[in-house]
């Protein structure tokens, strides 16, 4: 049979972003040849925070029509709010710019209105919680992708002033909402346990998470073969880290996930591990998969980020292109290789990225 060719784009932004899509690139390849079922015909934008110092924008005005052209997008990071000055003439740029000139608006433009953030302990990884190993702890978070907190709604007023006043509306709709349950509910499904936990806040934010409430109600009743509860954020961290068992699949806004998913992370041995997808589910656009670290500036350039996140992102995009003998493949040899005791330095290890990289590579071989 004839394989079947992708295109993906690459976005390796700034710090480990490049080390990491680096090192995604070179597993993908060595899973495409392996595999002998697809191929991947990749295509780099550097579009980084360096470049936006010289040329005062992130991508150029067509940038997110060149990006509709491909079938998927590999993303590194992007961020660079600290002046280092052994890392050469790069200057800072704050985090707001970064984040609103290129990740957020091609979550946006593209339809990506679900973030996939699963996590699990690895074979061969310790979690920071004493009893808990694989098994113990295995998580899909679905994170709310196109609206609530990081809508974008607000200004600034008076802003020179010693009586500026600032707004950041949250902005929920009905659409939104009832289109992030549906996914979640399809998630517990598909899942051997059908347990899905709603995370809100309707106790003190009595709007918008209140209509969530509403809505997470009336959806519940089209899937009366999934088990629900539902948490009110704050406690949810209590129980994700005491009673890490009792959770499977999560639901929640935009902030909330945001941040309970870099908790999951570092739960499951370290945040250089987790992966997430911006999946846009009507497939009218590539979706966009990439590490939940940012360009981690205090490690960048050395050689020593962890290239787990990057490589079960890159699964993840092979899984979502339709190939999850592939995708588990990969799941297997990264595994093969924590276990192995091959692994950087935030796993207390002592290995670069390079080592985990060619040790994956030589275990895809062996496992597929
Ligand atoms: P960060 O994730 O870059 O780093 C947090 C800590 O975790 C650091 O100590 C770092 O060394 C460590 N770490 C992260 N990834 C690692 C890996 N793969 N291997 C080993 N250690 C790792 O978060 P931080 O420091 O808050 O943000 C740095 C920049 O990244 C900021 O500009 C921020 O806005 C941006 N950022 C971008 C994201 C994105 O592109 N999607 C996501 C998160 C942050
Ligand atoms: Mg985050």
């Amino acid at each position: 049979t004839k394989s079947r060719v992708f295109k993906i784009v690459t976005i390796p932004g700034d710090g480990i972003g490049v080390d990491i899509t680096e090192a995604a690139v070179a597993v993908l390849q060595k899973l495409a040849v392996v595999s002998g079922t697809f191929e991947f015909e990749f295509t780099e934008k550097d579009w980084s925070s360096k470049k936006y110092q010289e040329r005062g924008y992130y991508m150029p005005e067509d940038g997110l029509d060149q990006l509709k052209k491909f079938d998927a997008i590999y993303f590194g990071a992007v961020g660079w709010p600290v002046r280092i000055a052994d890392l050469g003439p790069r200057t800072d740029v704050p985090d707001h710019i970064s984040l609103w000139g290129l990740i957020l608006p091609i979550r946006n433009a593209l339809g990506q209105y679900v973030n996939v953030r699963p996590t699990r302990v690895l074979r061969g990884i310790t979690s920071p919680l004493k009893d808990c190993g694989p098994g113990d702890l295995d998580w899909v978070i679905v994170r709310e992708n196109s609206e609530g907190e990081y809508a974008g709604h607000g200004g600034t007023t008076h802003g020179a002033f010693s009586h500026a006043v600032a707004t950041e509306v949250s902005i929920f709709t009905r659409v939104g909402i009832e289109r992030i349950f549906r996914f979640a509910f399809e998630t517990a499904r598909s899942r051997p346990r059908k347990k899905l936990t709603m995370v809100t806040k309707s106790n003190a934010q009595r709007h918008g998470m209140v209509l969530w409430d509403k809505i997470f109600t009336e959806i519940t009743k089209e899937y009366p073969d999934v088990e629900t509860d539902k948490m009110l954020v704050d406690a949810m961290t209590v129980r994700m880290t005491l009673h890490p068992k009792t959770l499977d699949t999560i639901v929640a806004t935009n902030l909330h996930a945001d941040i309970l998913s870099d908790l999951a992370a570092a739960l499951s041995g370290s945040i250089g591990i987790a992966p997430s997808s911006n999946l846009d589910p009507m497939r009218e656009f590539p979706s966009m998969f990439e590490p939940i670290h940012g360009s981690a500036p205090d490690i960048a350039g050395k050689g020593i980020a962890n290239p787990i996140g990057a490589f079960w992102s890159a699964a993840e995009m092979v899984r979502w292109l339709g190939f999850t003998e592939a995708a588990d493949g990969l799941m297997a040899a990264i595994e093969n290789v924590t276990e192995a005791g091959i692994k950087t330095k935030d796993l207390a290890g002592a290995s670069d990225t390079q080592t985990v990289t060619e040790a994956v590579c030589k275990e895809i071989e062996k496992v597929l």
